[in-house]
Protein backbone atom coordinates (compact mmCIF):
# COMPACT_ATOMS: atom_id res chain seq x y z
CA UNK A 1 0.00 0.00 0.00
CA UNK A 2 3.36 2.49 -0.22
CA UNK A 3 1.57 4.14 -3.09
CA UNK A 4 -1.14 5.48 -0.92
CA UNK A 5 -0.67 9.42 0.93
CA UNK A 6 -2.31 13.02 1.35
CA UNK A 7 0.53 14.42 -0.41
CA UNK A 8 -1.31 17.32 -3.26
CA UNK A 9 2.20 18.19 -4.58
CA UNK A 10 3.30 14.81 -5.18
CA UNK A 11 0.15 13.86 -6.38
CA UNK A 12 0.51 16.96 -9.17
CA UNK A 13 3.98 16.09 -9.78
CA UNK A 14 2.97 13.29 -11.61
CA UNK A 15 -0.29 14.76 -13.10
CA UNK A 16 1.82 17.54 -14.79
CA UNK A 17 4.95 14.51 -15.70
CA UNK A 18 1.54 12.96 -17.55
CA UNK A 19 1.39 10.26 -15.08
CA UNK A 20 -2.14 9.07 -14.08
CA UNK A 21 -3.12 9.74 -10.08
CA UNK A 22 -5.90 8.39 -8.19
CA UNK A 23 -7.50 10.95 -6.23
CA UNK A 24 -11.23 12.06 -4.18
CA UNK A 25 -14.57 13.58 -5.42
CA UNK A 26 -17.50 14.03 -3.60
CA UNK A 27 -18.90 11.44 -5.92
CA UNK A 28 -16.14 8.28 -6.76
CA UNK A 29 -12.55 8.33 -6.66
CA UNK A 30 -11.21 9.29 -10.04
CA UNK A 31 -8.40 8.47 -12.08
CA UNK A 32 -6.65 11.44 -12.88
CA UNK A 33 -4.61 12.57 -16.09
CA UNK A 34 -3.99 16.17 -17.60
CA UNK A 35 -6.78 16.71 -19.89
CA UNK A 36 -4.96 18.44 -22.40
CA UNK A 37 -1.85 15.76 -22.76
CA UNK A 38 -3.09 12.72 -25.58
CA UNK A 39 -0.25 10.50 -24.09
CA UNK A 40 -1.12 11.16 -20.49
CA UNK A 41 -4.92 10.32 -20.87
CA UNK A 42 -4.18 7.07 -23.20
CA UNK A 43 -2.98 5.89 -19.72
CA UNK A 44 -6.46 6.48 -17.87
CA UNK A 45 -7.89 4.24 -20.85
CA UNK A 46 -5.14 1.63 -20.49
CA UNK A 47 -5.43 1.19 -16.72
CA UNK A 48 -8.96 1.13 -16.66
CA UNK A 49 -9.66 -1.20 -20.11
CA UNK A 50 -11.88 1.33 -21.24
CA UNK A 51 -13.44 1.72 -24.88
CA UNK A 52 -12.18 4.04 -26.70
CA UNK A 53 -15.43 5.34 -27.61
CA UNK A 54 -16.43 5.75 -24.11
CA UNK A 55 -15.38 9.45 -23.55
CA UNK A 56 -14.32 10.96 -20.22
CA UNK A 57 -15.37 13.65 -17.78
CA UNK A 58 -13.05 16.87 -17.56
CA UNK A 59 -12.61 18.39 -14.18
CA UNK A 60 -11.79 21.72 -13.56
CA UNK A 61 -11.59 23.88 -10.34
CA UNK A 62 -12.76 27.81 -11.28
CA UNK A 63 -14.95 28.61 -14.47
CA UNK A 64 -11.58 30.78 -15.91
CA UNK A 65 -10.42 26.83 -16.49
CA UNK A 66 -14.13 25.63 -18.09
CA UNK A 67 -13.69 28.92 -20.40
CA UNK A 68 -10.15 26.98 -21.67
CA UNK A 69 -11.80 23.48 -22.28
CA UNK A 70 -15.32 24.35 -23.17
CA UNK A 71 -17.17 27.39 -25.79
CA UNK A 72 -20.45 27.96 -26.31
CA UNK A 73 -21.95 28.36 -22.97
CA UNK A 74 -25.05 29.13 -22.70
CA UNK A 75 -28.20 31.33 -20.09
CA UNK A 76 -29.02 27.36 -18.85
CA UNK A 77 -25.61 25.91 -18.57
CA UNK A 78 -24.85 29.20 -16.59
CA UNK A 79 -27.89 29.19 -14.39
CA UNK A 80 -26.83 24.99 -13.27
CA UNK A 81 -23.62 26.05 -12.74
CA UNK A 82 -24.73 29.00 -10.66
CA UNK A 83 -26.72 26.79 -8.95
CA UNK A 84 -24.78 23.44 -8.51
CA UNK A 85 -21.00 23.76 -8.74
CA UNK A 86 -19.16 23.01 -7.45
CA UNK A 87 -20.24 19.69 -6.99
CA UNK A 88 -21.83 16.67 -8.77
CA UNK A 89 -23.47 17.98 -11.90
CA UNK A 90 -21.61 17.41 -15.55
CA UNK A 91 -22.76 19.41 -18.22
CA UNK A 92 -21.74 18.55 -22.01
CA UNK A 93 -20.54 21.56 -23.47
CA UNK A 94 -18.75 22.26 -27.07
CA UNK A 95 -15.50 21.42 -26.44
CA UNK A 96 -12.28 23.69 -27.44
CA UNK A 97 -9.04 22.62 -29.81
CA UNK A 98 -6.64 21.66 -26.37
CA UNK A 99 -8.55 18.75 -25.59
CA UNK A 100 -7.33 15.86 -27.50
CA UNK A 101 -10.00 13.39 -29.44
CA UNK A 102 -9.01 10.27 -26.58
CA UNK A 103 -11.21 12.51 -23.60
CA UNK A 104 -14.03 13.13 -26.20
CA UNK A 105 -14.05 10.33 -28.12
CA UNK A 106 -14.34 12.37 -30.88
CA UNK A 107 -17.66 14.12 -30.62
CA UNK A 108 -16.97 17.53 -30.77
CA UNK A 109 -18.15 17.85 -26.77
CA UNK A 110 -17.06 17.54 -23.59
CA UNK A 111 -18.11 17.05 -20.70
CA UNK A 112 -17.07 19.26 -17.45
CA UNK A 113 -17.60 19.29 -13.66
CA UNK A 114 -16.08 21.40 -10.98
CA UNK A 115 -16.38 18.70 -7.73
CA UNK A 116 -16.84 19.63 -4.57
CA UNK A 117 -14.20 18.16 -2.61
CA UNK A 118 -11.15 20.31 -1.33
CA UNK A 119 -8.63 18.02 -2.46
CA UNK A 120 -9.40 17.43 -5.45
CA UNK A 121 -10.35 21.64 -6.17
CA UNK A 122 -6.37 21.60 -4.74
CA UNK A 123 -5.06 18.95 -7.04
CA UNK A 124 -6.34 20.91 -10.16
CA UNK A 125 -4.89 24.12 -8.88
CA UNK A 126 -2.02 23.14 -7.68
CA UNK A 127 -1.36 21.05 -11.23
CA UNK A 128 -3.22 24.14 -12.86
CA UNK A 129 -4.25 22.11 -15.57
CA UNK A 130 -7.83 20.75 -15.97
CA UNK A 131 -8.10 16.81 -15.10
CA UNK A 132 -9.81 14.53 -17.50
CA UNK A 133 -10.88 11.58 -14.93
CA UNK A 134 -13.36 8.71 -15.27
CA UNK A 135 -14.71 6.84 -12.00
CA UNK A 136 -11.82 5.02 -10.34
CA UNK A 137 -12.39 1.40 -11.34
CA UNK A 138 -11.20 -1.29 -13.84
CA UNK A 139 -14.30 -0.89 -16.68
CA UNK A 140 -17.51 -2.95 -15.66
CA UNK A 141 -16.96 -2.93 -12.14
CA UNK A 142 -18.27 -0.69 -8.95
CA UNK A 143 -16.98 2.89 -9.27
CA UNK A 144 -14.25 3.33 -6.26
CA UNK A 145 -15.69 4.90 -3.29
CA UNK A 146 -12.61 4.25 -0.93
CA UNK A 147 -9.18 3.02 -1.75
CA UNK A 148 -9.37 -0.06 -0.09
CA UNK A 149 -11.88 -1.13 -2.60
CA UNK A 150 -9.73 -0.43 -5.63
CA UNK A 151 -6.34 -0.56 -4.48
CA UNK A 152 -5.66 -3.85 -6.01
CA UNK A 153 -6.68 -3.67 -9.23
CA UNK A 154 -5.21 -0.46 -10.22
CA UNK A 155 -1.68 -0.26 -8.43
CA UNK A 156 0.08 -2.09 -10.58
CA UNK A 157 -0.62 1.10 -13.54
CA UNK A 158 -1.30 4.70 -11.15
CA UNK A 159 1.55 6.56 -10.31
CA UNK A 160 -0.32 7.65 -6.82
CA UNK A 161 -3.37 7.12 -4.57
CA UNK A 162 -4.56 10.25 -2.40
CA UNK A 163 -6.99 9.02 0.33
CA UNK A 164 -9.46 11.11 0.69
CA UNK A 165 -11.55 8.53 2.97
CA UNK A 166 -14.93 7.16 2.31
CA UNK A 167 -16.71 9.44 -0.61
CA UNK A 168 -19.81 11.47 0.59
CA UNK A 169 -22.07 11.07 -2.35
CA UNK A 170 -20.79 7.79 -3.58
CA UNK A 171 -22.50 7.23 -7.01
CA UNK A 172 -21.41 9.10 -9.71
CA UNK A 173 -22.25 12.44 -10.68
CA UNK A 174 -25.60 13.64 -12.95
CA UNK A 175 -24.98 13.75 -16.45
CA UNK A 176 -26.83 16.57 -18.49
CA UNK A 177 -26.77 18.01 -21.43
CA UNK A 178 -28.81 21.44 -22.93
CA UNK A 179 -30.63 20.74 -26.28
CA UNK A 180 -33.11 23.20 -27.63
CA UNK A 181 -33.40 24.67 -24.48
CA UNK A 182 -34.12 21.79 -22.12
CA UNK A 183 -32.22 19.78 -20.39
CA UNK A 184 -31.68 16.31 -21.15
CA UNK A 185 -30.60 13.91 -18.10
CA UNK A 186 -27.81 11.55 -19.80
CA UNK A 187 -27.26 10.07 -15.96
CA UNK A 188 -29.09 10.55 -13.27
CA UNK A 189 -27.31 11.10 -9.76
CA UNK A 190 -27.22 13.01 -6.59
CA UNK A 191 -28.82 15.91 -8.46
CA UNK A 192 -32.18 14.46 -9.42
CA UNK A 193 -34.67 15.95 -11.66
CA UNK A 194 -36.64 17.94 -9.29
CA UNK A 195 -33.33 19.46 -7.78
CA UNK A 196 -33.01 20.55 -11.61
CA UNK A 197 -36.87 21.67 -11.89
CA UNK A 198 -35.43 24.34 -9.31
CA UNK A 199 -33.71 26.20 -12.09
CA UNK A 200 -35.99 25.64 -15.42
CA UNK A 201 -39.05 23.88 -15.89
CA UNK A 202 -37.32 21.99 -19.33
CA UNK A 203 -36.23 19.35 -17.86
CA UNK A 204 -36.57 15.25 -19.20
CA UNK A 205 -34.97 12.38 -18.49
CA UNK A 206 -33.78 10.43 -21.53
CA UNK A 207 -35.65 6.93 -21.49
CA UNK A 208 -31.95 4.98 -21.91
CA UNK A 209 -31.32 5.60 -18.15
CA UNK A 210 -33.56 3.24 -16.96
CA UNK A 211 -34.06 0.79 -19.76
CA UNK A 212 -31.80 -1.79 -22.17
CA UNK A 213 -30.29 -0.27 -25.15
CA UNK A 214 -29.86 -2.08 -27.93
CA UNK A 215 -26.76 -2.72 -29.55
CA UNK A 216 -28.30 -0.72 -33.21
CA UNK A 217 -29.83 2.88 -31.02
CA UNK A 218 -28.30 5.76 -30.95
CA UNK A 219 -27.67 7.21 -27.70
CA UNK A 220 -26.81 10.69 -26.33
CA UNK A 221 -24.23 9.81 -24.56
CA UNK A 222 -21.67 6.66 -25.01
CA UNK A 223 -21.57 5.12 -21.65
CA UNK A 224 -25.23 4.17 -21.50
CA UNK A 225 -24.49 1.49 -23.86
CA UNK A 226 -21.97 -0.15 -21.90
CA UNK A 227 -21.55 -2.66 -19.29
CA UNK A 228 -21.96 -0.96 -16.13
CA UNK A 229 -21.28 -1.68 -11.84
CA UNK A 230 -21.31 -5.52 -12.32
CA UNK A 231 -20.35 -7.57 -9.22
CA UNK A 232 -18.97 -11.29 -10.26
CA UNK A 233 -22.04 -12.57 -8.37
CA UNK A 234 -25.41 -12.15 -10.28
CA UNK A 235 -27.81 -9.63 -8.94
CA UNK A 236 -31.56 -9.35 -9.37
CA UNK A 237 -33.74 -6.43 -8.25
CA UNK A 238 -36.77 -6.63 -6.55
CA UNK A 239 -38.96 -3.60 -7.13
CA UNK A 240 -42.91 -2.78 -5.71
CA UNK A 241 -44.46 0.55 -5.11
CA UNK A 242 -45.81 -1.71 -2.29
CA UNK A 243 -42.48 -1.40 0.30
CA UNK A 244 -43.53 -4.55 2.09
CA UNK A 245 -44.15 -6.30 -0.90
CA UNK A 246 -40.40 -6.80 -1.51
CA UNK A 247 -39.58 -8.20 1.93
CA UNK A 248 -42.23 -10.47 1.52
CA UNK A 249 -40.98 -11.37 -2.18
CA UNK A 250 -37.34 -12.34 -0.75
CA UNK A 251 -38.75 -14.55 1.58
CA UNK A 252 -40.80 -16.25 -0.42
CA UNK A 253 -37.77 -16.81 -2.98
CA UNK A 254 -35.56 -17.51 0.61
CA UNK A 255 -37.92 -20.11 1.38
CA UNK A 256 -37.92 -22.05 -1.65
CA UNK A 257 -34.32 -22.20 -2.77
CA UNK A 258 -31.03 -24.12 -1.76
CA UNK A 259 -28.74 -21.51 -3.41
CA UNK A 260 -26.87 -19.84 -0.81
CA UNK A 261 -28.13 -16.41 -1.22
CA UNK A 262 -27.15 -12.30 -0.51
CA UNK A 263 -29.61 -10.09 -0.09
CA UNK A 264 -29.45 -6.24 0.05
CA UNK A 265 -31.84 -4.07 2.33
CA UNK A 266 -32.15 -0.72 4.21
CA UNK A 267 -31.96 -0.97 7.64
CA UNK A 268 -35.67 -1.36 8.30
CA UNK A 269 -36.38 -4.80 6.68
CA UNK A 270 -33.04 -6.71 8.23
CA UNK A 271 -35.34 -7.84 10.95
CA UNK A 272 -38.07 -9.10 8.70
CA UNK A 273 -35.75 -11.19 6.10
CA UNK A 274 -35.98 -14.71 6.86
CA UNK A 275 -32.30 -15.34 8.78
CA UNK A 276 -31.10 -18.72 7.62
CA UNK A 277 -27.60 -20.46 6.94
CA UNK A 278 -27.75 -20.22 3.42
CA UNK A 279 -28.51 -16.22 3.62
CA UNK A 280 -26.27 -13.28 3.77
CA UNK A 281 -27.77 -9.77 4.64
CA UNK A 282 -26.25 -7.11 3.46
CA UNK A 283 -27.47 -3.73 5.33
CA UNK A 284 -27.82 -0.83 3.07
CA UNK A 285 -29.15 1.69 5.47
CA UNK A 286 -31.68 3.89 6.62
CA UNK A 287 -32.16 6.31 3.92
CA UNK A 288 -31.35 7.42 0.39
CA UNK A 289 -28.36 9.58 1.29
CA UNK A 290 -27.12 6.54 2.57
CA UNK A 291 -27.80 3.73 0.58
CA UNK A 292 -26.07 5.81 -1.87
CA UNK A 293 -22.58 6.28 -0.17
CA UNK A 294 -22.95 2.37 0.53
CA UNK A 295 -23.91 0.83 -2.99
CA UNK A 296 -20.92 0.55 -4.32
CA UNK A 297 -18.43 -1.12 -1.73
CA UNK A 298 -21.47 -3.51 -0.85
CA UNK A 299 -21.48 -4.82 -4.67
CA UNK A 300 -17.65 -5.50 -3.51
CA UNK A 301 -18.38 -6.62 -0.63
CA UNK A 302 -21.24 -9.26 -1.95
CA UNK A 303 -18.06 -10.73 -4.11
CA UNK A 304 -16.39 -11.83 -1.09
CA UNK A 305 -19.52 -13.70 0.06
CA UNK A 306 -19.46 -16.92 -2.38
CA UNK A 307 -23.12 -16.52 -2.88
CA UNK A 308 -25.04 -18.10 -5.60
CA UNK A 309 -27.05 -15.15 -6.15
CA UNK A 310 -28.23 -11.86 -4.75
CA UNK A 311 -31.79 -10.10 -4.46
CA UNK A 312 -31.72 -6.14 -4.29
CA UNK A 313 -34.33 -4.04 -2.75
CA UNK A 314 -35.68 -1.45 -5.57
CA UNK A 315 -35.96 1.85 -4.90
CA UNK A 316 -38.90 4.54 -5.82
CA UNK A 317 -37.83 6.60 -8.70
CA UNK A 318 -37.95 9.77 -7.06
CA UNK A 319 -34.92 12.11 -5.91
CA UNK A 320 -31.80 10.50 -5.47
CA UNK A 321 -33.88 7.10 -5.85
CA UNK A 322 -33.73 7.57 -9.46
CA UNK A 323 -29.96 7.60 -9.75
CA UNK A 324 -29.59 5.05 -7.54
CA UNK A 325 -32.05 2.54 -9.34
CA UNK A 326 -30.31 3.49 -12.73
CA UNK A 327 -26.44 1.96 -11.00
CA UNK A 328 -28.58 -0.75 -9.44
CA UNK A 329 -30.75 -2.18 -12.79
CA UNK A 330 -27.11 -1.90 -14.37
CA UNK A 331 -25.46 -4.23 -11.69
CA UNK A 332 -28.22 -6.42 -12.30
CA UNK A 333 -27.91 -6.49 -15.77
CA UNK A 334 -31.55 -5.06 -15.92
CA UNK A 335 -32.94 -8.60 -14.22
CA UNK A 336 -35.62 -7.14 -12.61
CA UNK A 337 -39.01 -8.69 -10.74
CA UNK A 338 -41.77 -6.42 -10.59
CA UNK A 339 -44.41 -7.43 -7.79
O1 LIG B 1 -18.86 11.67 -10.55
C1 LIG B 1 -18.31 11.48 -11.64
O2 LIG B 1 -18.77 11.90 -12.70
C2 LIG B 1 -17.00 10.67 -11.63
C3 LIG B 1 -15.96 11.46 -10.84
C4 LIG B 1 -14.60 10.85 -10.90
O3 LIG B 1 -15.97 12.79 -11.25
N1 LIG B 1 -16.58 10.38 -12.96
C5 LIG B 1 -17.24 9.50 -13.74
O4 LIG B 1 -16.67 9.31 -14.98
O5 LIG B 1 -18.23 8.90 -13.40
P1 LIG B 1 -17.04 8.07 -15.93
O6 LIG B 1 -16.04 8.13 -17.00
O7 LIG B 1 -17.07 6.82 -15.13
O8 LIG B 1 -18.44 8.43 -16.51
C6 LIG B 1 -18.56 9.51 -17.43
C7 LIG B 1 -19.86 9.39 -18.17
C8 LIG B 1 -19.85 8.26 -19.16
O9 LIG B 1 -21.10 7.62 -19.13
C9 LIG B 1 -19.62 8.96 -20.49
O10 LIG B 1 -20.19 8.27 -21.58
C10 LIG B 1 -20.31 10.30 -20.25
O11 LIG B 1 -20.07 10.61 -18.91
N2 LIG B 1 -19.71 11.38 -21.09
C11 LIG B 1 -18.49 11.93 -20.97
N3 LIG B 1 -18.27 12.85 -21.94
C12 LIG B 1 -19.39 12.88 -22.69
C13 LIG B 1 -19.78 13.60 -23.85
N4 LIG B 1 -18.97 14.48 -24.44
N5 LIG B 1 -21.02 13.37 -24.37
C14 LIG B 1 -21.84 12.46 -23.78
N6 LIG B 1 -21.53 11.74 -22.68
C15 LIG B 1 -20.32 11.94 -22.15
MG1 LIG C 1 -17.49 4.92 -14.54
Amino acid sequence: MNKIGQDINLASKYIINGDIVVFPTETVYGIGADATNKEAVDKIFEAKKRPADNPLIVHVCDLDMLNKVASDIGEIEKKLIGKFWPGPLSIIFKSKKCIPLNVTAGLGSVAVRMPDNTIALELIKVSNKPIAAPSANISSRPSGTCIEDIYDELESTVSYFIDGGNSKVGIESTVVRVIDGVVNVLRPGKISIEDILKVTDKVIMDDKCLNKVNDNEQVLSPGMKHRHYAPNTKCIAISSLEHNNIVNKINEIIENSINNITVMVTSDNIDKIIKNSNVNIIDLGNDLDEVSTKLFSSLRKLDKLNSDICYIQGFELYGLGTGIMNRIIRACNYEIIYV
